[in-house]
């Protein structure tokens, strides 16, 4: 599944090689489970594979070089997603998809008109979306964040539907919960965001560049595991209705849970849901916990603490005693395994506390990798906030407004390329299902 790629890769072939991976992921699914919907707020796998090849159409082919449509069917029914808000019911009518033959035809019809185009990109009109490969870049960028978005899909759906079409490393188990610290950062500036002219691309919501004063505060050194967070739950921590908010109570209530959403009993003994088996909580104690936001603030509220915010893990990443940023929590080194579970060297989270190498100026590890960190910070758009991609002007805007909060960092499935600073990315707090965990901060 790796996806490293030279830096000198030109956007055209990390595009391809991309591709390669959409064709892996959906290889995992057997015949009969393209129409499942392994999360009922989101579409069947089918729409996975339609929408891929029509956003790219619609922003390269259509948008930019005012081409006609491929499909102008397809590239309607498979322009965007569902924002996990819309229910079943909302999508009863949608319930004939096309055949998975039909589907593919399509796709393999985009990328081919694709590769006859692209050069067209370099003398398009459209001034900021074709500079610097922009348009490529937006589309590379969105087919790795949906390469993320199927993988936990498929982490979801019933084992016995899934094939193993390539060889993944062996489950890094560890029935041993490291010690897990607070540390103190000192107050400092956290520099969030990026000047426009800064970057090769960037997507609207990472301009523009800010600066946030931080007051000082103390982080926990790793992210929460599982079996720190089996003594809440043994603690009945999803019964006592002081530690809920509002909204993470009626969440709770509506699911009729009281466990993290993987977790589940099977002859009085906690397993764990991983992509392709479930395994004995004891033997992944030492992992972090898969959480929503209302779950992490519930058991940071019994902790004593709370959840940092998007700024403080800023700080508390790139920040420096005295003055200056560095472009990765360990440096500016270009990330390696050493440094963290990122860019799909596995499906699946490895045990905390193990990836020295990742540590940021001030001992904070692993805030990069092994699982996006909730924040208390809602998704909201930086000071000089414009939807500049004149092709897509919803991609930030269609979700500010107080239901989603940031997560920082990245998971197993994130691509390097998204572990740029000023890259943010953001799930609605009661959404369970991602590759999501968080740490603790207090004062
Ligand atoms: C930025 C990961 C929250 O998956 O909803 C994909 C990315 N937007 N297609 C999502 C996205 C449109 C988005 N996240
Ligand atoms: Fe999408």
């Amino acid at each position: 599944m790796q996806s490293d790629a030279s830096p000198a890769e030109s956007a055209r072939e990390e595009l391809e090689r991309a591709w390669r991976t959409s064709d892996t992921l959906f290889e995992f699914l057997d015949d009969d489970a393209w129409t499942a919907r392994p999360i009922p707020h989101r579409h069947p796998f089918v729409f996975y594979l339609g929408h891929l090849p029509a956003f790219a159409w619609n922003q390269i082919g259509r948008g930019v070089l005012d081409l006609p449509p491929i499909d102008a069917a397809f590239e309607d029914l498979f322009e965007r997603g569902i924002d996990p808000s819309s229910t079943d019911a909302d999508d009863a009518a949608r319930s004939n998809w096309p055949s998975v033959s039909s589907v593919s035809e399509y796709r393999d019809r985009v990328r081919d008109e694709l590769r006859r185009v692209l050069p067209e990109v370099e003398t398009c009109e459209r001034e900021l979306l074709c500079q610097n490969d922009r348009i490529v870049h937006l589309v590379l960028e969105h087919e790795l964040m949906h390469h993320e978005t199927l993988s936990y899909l498929i982490h979801e759906l019933e084992h016995d539907k899934k094939r193993v079409p390539v060889e993944l490393p062996p489950t890094r188990t560890s029935a041993r919960v490291p010690d897990n610290g607070w540390v103190r950062i000192p107050a400092g500036l956290s520099i969030l965001g990026a000047d426009f002219e800064a970057l090769d691309f960037g997507w609207d919501n990472e301009f523009q560049r800010v600066e946030r004063a931080v007051a000082s505060f103390s982080l926990q050194r790793l992210p929460v595991t599982v079996g720190a967070f089996l003594e809440f739950v043994e603690a009945d921590g999803y019964v006592e209705r002081a530690l809920w908010s509002a909204e993470g109570w009626e969440h709770l209530q509506r699911a009729d849970r009281r466990r993290p959403h993987g977790w589940f009993q099977r002859y009085g003994e906690w397993h764990v849901r991983s992509f392709l088996r479930d395994v004995p909580l004891e033997q992944v104690r030492g992992w972090p916990v898969l959480v929503s936001q209302c779950e992490a603030e519930a058991y940071a509220r019994w902790v004593g603490a709370r959840l940092p915010t998007e700024a403080e893990l800023y700080r508390a990443a790139y920040g420096h005693p005295e003055s200056g940023e560095r472009a990765f929590p360990w440096g500016d080194d270009e990330p390696t395994a050493a440094h963290g579970n990122f860019g799909f060297r596995r499906l699946e989270p490895v045990p905390v506390g193990q990836t020295p190498a990742s540590a940021s100026v001030f001992g904070i590890e692993e805030l990069v990798g092994n699982g996006w960190e909730w924040t208390s910070t809602p998704f909201e758009p930086l000071p000089g906030f414009e939807p500049w991609m004149s092709t897509y002007p919803g991609y930030s805007a269609d979700f500010f407004g107080g239901a989603h909060n940031v997560v920082f960092g990245a998971g197993w499935a994130t691509h390097p390329r998204l572990l740029r600073k000023s890259f943010r990315n953001w799930y609605q707090r009661w959404y369970p299902y991602a590759a999501t965990t968080f740490r603790c901060a207090r004062g």
